[in-house]
């Protein structure tokens, strides 16, 4: 990882060997590309017009800057109209030009100046600038005809204004490294071909991570999972020869009696459909099948690296679908954690009947909300496409903190209803429940099927289906995993802990106020008496 740096010298002033500059849309110069222009003894904006660009979004222009500046080549980045640009916006800008940015030894930019508070716009932009440049080469040999290009980026300079706080870009930085590292850690994960990456591989990834940054982890075996009633995990997995597991691991952040988050995460880490095989076409992505988990995984690292003063729980199962001589048969009915039972009638319809048990043991926690995510459904994809992850749930105030942090990271997510009437669409004839409902509504009728293993506890479901694997490069990740929603989970878990922050400050004011009264007070009564 490059090391990254901050400055308020003048951009014309940073010696680098690529300074990324931003231009707005009109075109209009961005920070810093005034004074590098003039120090240059060109007109970047004019020049940026006769290459016909107007500063639209990811529009780039590259100009040498022949021994008149410290830096060697300028690269001028569009942002698109400045009134829109978001510190989202830059983490997309510079995520675009990763790639370009990491061949080159030393970068300097002023981006972070463009959009945004301070500290956003920093981490955004350092988070864009790492994502963006995730490759996934581990399984390309050497003697290939298409070598991996080698990552030569070894410094950043973050050109800030010169009123910025040090300690507060200090600390954006080292946010953005930690959540980029864990997302990149994610996205391993999802990319690992299913042959390697099996359910006992998972847990001892989540392994040797918890023992890295200090958490509690228990790895719950096959027969672990056979005393404890984890029949979803169980029947989904019992096709394959790689046995599944639940992965558990605790972060104490917060005080002893605070009731925990909780989370959980789909980790199918191949979905054949089992005996209701798919084709070809269909299995192509189901590797990712375990996206939600890695979601989870990474997370909890970044939880733990960060440590808000919040107590968290992740349950993850993790199963294999496979169809054998052994596996699950449509119409064979599973007994879940905490006694209820579903009805199998597409055993492609797997990843909720691992969460059901998930969900149920997690119940028994009491938390004060438990957060899912999934690739669930191909129906959510259809719905909202890749950039916009489903939330469905039985609680207002949970969904909207959760669509909030998604929309404060850039990974939006969109509300579809917990439509009750639906419900009867899952009615079984011989057990609780049944694990499909007819052709219309799928990613509710899952949510509904999920909604049953909760009881009252708040619960938001994360349908992740579109969002958690691409098949086409985006603005900072290249075709693959993703990583989301693994920022929008830290996020809400940050966001929780500063609730809590300023709801003990608040309370610890107030009674303050209420001793100093019934000081005053009792010295006024000694005066009188
Ligand atoms: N993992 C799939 C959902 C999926 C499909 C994710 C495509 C990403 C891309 C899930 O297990 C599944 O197969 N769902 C079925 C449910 C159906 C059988 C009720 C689906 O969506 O078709
Ligand atoms: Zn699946
Ligand atoms: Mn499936």
């Amino acid at each position: 990882m490059p090391k990254f740096e901050f400055s308020s010298a003048s951009p014309a002033e940073v010696s680098a060997d690529l300074l990324i500059l931003p231009v707005f849309e009109g075109p209009e110069a961005g920070p810093g590309v005034a004074e590098t222009g003039k120090a240059l003894e060109a007109d970047l904006v004019a020049m940026y017009r006769e290459n016909s660009f107007r500063g639209r979004f990811g529009d780039t222009l590259t100009v040498p800057t022949f021994g008149k500046l410290p830096a060697r080549t300028v690269l001028l980045v569009g942002l698109g109209r400045r009134k829109e640009a978001t510190s989202d916006t830059l983490r997309r800008a510079i995520g675009k030009v990763a790639r370009t940015a990491s061949r080159f030894a030393s970068v300097a930019t002023t981006l972070p100046q463009a959009a945004g508070k301070p500290a956003d716009a920093v981490q955004a932009t350092v988070e864009g600038l790492l994502l963006g440049s995730y490759r996934f080469d581990r399984y390309k040999s050497r003697n290939g005809d298409a070598t991996p290009d080698r990552a030569a980026l070894e410094s950043v300079t973050i050109v800030g204004a010169g009123r910025w706080e040090a300690r507060e870009v200090r600390d954006a930085i080292r946010r953005a490294e930690i959540l980029s590292e864990s997302v990149a850690w994610a996205r391993d994960l999802v990319n690992t071909p299913a042959g390697d990456a099996t359910p006992d591989f998972l847990a001892k990834e989540a392994t040797r991570m918890a023992k890295e940054t200090g958490l509690d982890v228990k790895i719950w075996s096959k027969s672990d999972l056979e005393k404890g009633g984890f029949g979803g995990v169980l029947g989904v997995g019992q096709g394959s020869e790689n046995p599944p597991r639940l992965i558990e691991i605790t972060y104490a952040g917060g005080r002893k009696a605070d009731p925990p988050i909780a989370l959980t995460g789909k980790g199918i880490t191949f979905d054949s459909g089992g005996l209701s095989i798919k084709d070809a076409k269909g299995m192509e992505w189901m590797k990712a099948d375990m996206g939600g988990a890695a979601a989870v995984l990474a997370a909890m690292r970044a939880i733990a690296l960060l440590k808000p003063r919040v107590n968290v729980i992740a349950a993850i199962p993790s199963s294999e679908n496979l169809p054998s001589g052994t596996a699950l048969r449509p119409g064979d009915v599973l007994h879940h954690r905490g006694g209820k039972t579903s009805e199998v009638l597409n055993t492609d319809a797997e990843g909720r009947l691992i969460l059901a048990d998930a969900l149920a043991y997690l119940t028994e926690k009491e938390p004060r909300a438990i957060l899912d995510m999934a690739t669930l459904t191909g129906a959510c994809m259809i719905a909202l496409g890749e950039d916009i992850w489903g939330a469905m749930g039985n609680d207002r105030a949970l969904i909207r903190d959760v669509i909030a942090a998604g929309n404060a990271v850039g990974e939006p997510g969109w509300e579809l209803p917990l439509w009750k009437r639906y419900r009867e669409k899952i009615d079984s004839t011989v057990a609780d429940v049944k694990n499909i409902g007819d052709r219309w509504g799928g990613a509710i009728t899952a949510a509904l099927f999920l909604n049953e293993f909760v009881g009252d506890t708040p619960w938001v479901h994360m349908d992740v289906a579109g969002t958690a694997y691409w098949e086409k490069a985006g603005d900072y990740w290249p075709k693959g995993a993703t990583g989301s929603p693994a920022r929008t989970v830290v996020r809400y878990v940050l966001d929780q802990a500063e609730k809590g922050r300023v709801a003990r400050a608040k309370a610890r004011a107030k009674s303050a106020a209420a001793k100093a009264e019934a000081a005053g007070a009792a010295g006024a009564a000694g005066t009188e008496g």
